[in-house]
């Protein structure tokens, strides 16, 4: 199949350091595949990361070279996947001003996922302009690459909502793409630009080691790739599994939505017939202690990680990460500039042709 011929996926992350093991489970793995079948594109929104963090410059660009590295340990193939920078991509920052023309005001401070972030940042009356237009950034960072599929979380799934509306606003206000017309037909109707669709299945939430909350950094309860298979086993001895005091004889509780144990056996454990015998023995008390599982999940977490340790060596210094991304960021700019020809003949902005070159 010819790389036009592909569905194409954008998806990105905002940089805010190392990837651990809950990324890997959330949606590394899930990209690993798809960069198989798949013209991916894979974006590091280092831009976005100064809503919150305008003042720390250093760390943001140190943030993206440990989310780059990690990703290319975890898998992520360069040669099949085009990694890059959202700030090195013009045609992104050029959209996303005439995007901003699409959308009422209003509709944009709808979205629940930023009003939830206002919240939770605690910046609800103190936010900078460019704080609420990262969402409609976030539109051009998949429009300006007419992305067929989006993989992202639950929480992103707004933002999917926005850039579906932006897209059929364009097509039907530019390319005489009529009122009336079916998402799927934009396209072949003449717009510029597909209509997106969240892949929302292809994104999983793995828990931390403390059996309470989501697997975070900030939480201090994620295991990340350098961790030695000692620290991973001291990680996983501490789990709390929702029972005190439970007895290698009582039955114990193996579904994975309500044993976080069960969560890692399930997601770490590659032989399905070892996994049905401990879910067997664990569920009738059949002498088998949470120790135990833990010490085997332990282990297996370890295999995952011994390979990527492996590989990110190779990523060790920056020069190599620098020409990973200077290819990634080439390739996203030859796609973007193409599609941004089109918007601006479209939109009568087709003035002067230009060339863009890192
Ligand atoms: N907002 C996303 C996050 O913080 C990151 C992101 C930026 C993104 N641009 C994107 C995700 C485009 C998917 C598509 O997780």
């Amino acid at each position: 199949m010819s790389a036009s011929a592909k569905r194409r996926v954008l998806t990105g992350d905002t940089p805010t350091g190392c990837l651990h093991i809950g990324h890997w489970v959330g949606s590394v793995r899930r990209r690993v595949e798809i960069q198989e079948t798949h013209e991916c594109f894979f974006l590091v929104a280092n831009l976005h990361a100064y809503t919150t963090r305008a003042d720390r410059p250093d760390d943001i660009r140190n943030d993206c070279f440990n989310v780059v590295r990690d990703a290319l340990a975890m898998g992520i193939d360069p040669d099949k996947a085009a990694i890059f920078l959202q700030t090195e991509i013009p045609a992104i920052m050029e959209l996303t001003y005439l995007f901003a023309m699409l959308l009422p005001y209003n509709r944009v401070m709808r979205n629940p996922t930023l009003k939830d972030e206002l919240k939770v940042k605690g910046l609800e009356d103190n936010y900078s302009f460019g704080f609420p237009l990262y969402t409609v950034g976030q539109t051009a960072d998949i429009l300006a690459f007419r992305a067929h599929d989006v993989p992202v979380g639950e929480d992103q799934v707004p933002h999917l909502e926005l850039t579906r509306e932006v897209a059929r606003r364009f097509n039907k206000m530019y390319c005489g793409v009529p009122e009336k017309a079916e998402d799927r037909d934009h396209v072949e109707l003449g717009g510029v630009f597909p209509i997106p669709e969240a892949d929302v299945g292809a994104v999983g939430r793995l828990i931390g080691t403390d059996g309470v909350q989501k697997m975070s950094k900030s939480l201090g309860n994620a295991i990340q790739i350098t961790d030695t298979p000692k620290q991973v086993r001291k990680k996983l001895g501490r789990m709390y599994i929702g029972t005190d005091n439970r007895q290698p004889t009582d039955p114990g509780e193996v579904d994975p939505a309500k044993n976080p144990l069960f969560q890692y056996v399930e997601t770490f454990l590659q032989d399905p017939d070892e996994r049905a015998e401990l879910r067997d023995r664990y569920a009738r008390g059949d002498d088998l202690g949470d120790g135990v599982v833990k010490v085997r999940v332990a282990e297996c977490i370890s295999e995952l990680l011994e390979p990527m340790q492996e590989r990110r060596r190779q990523f060790e210094s920056d020069d190599v990460v620098m020409d990973i991304l200077h290819d990634g960021c080439r390739r996203a700019i030859a796609a973007t500039e193409e599609t941004l020809e089109r918007a601006r003949e479209a939109a009568r902005l087709d003035f002067f042709p230009r060339q863009v070159s890192i």
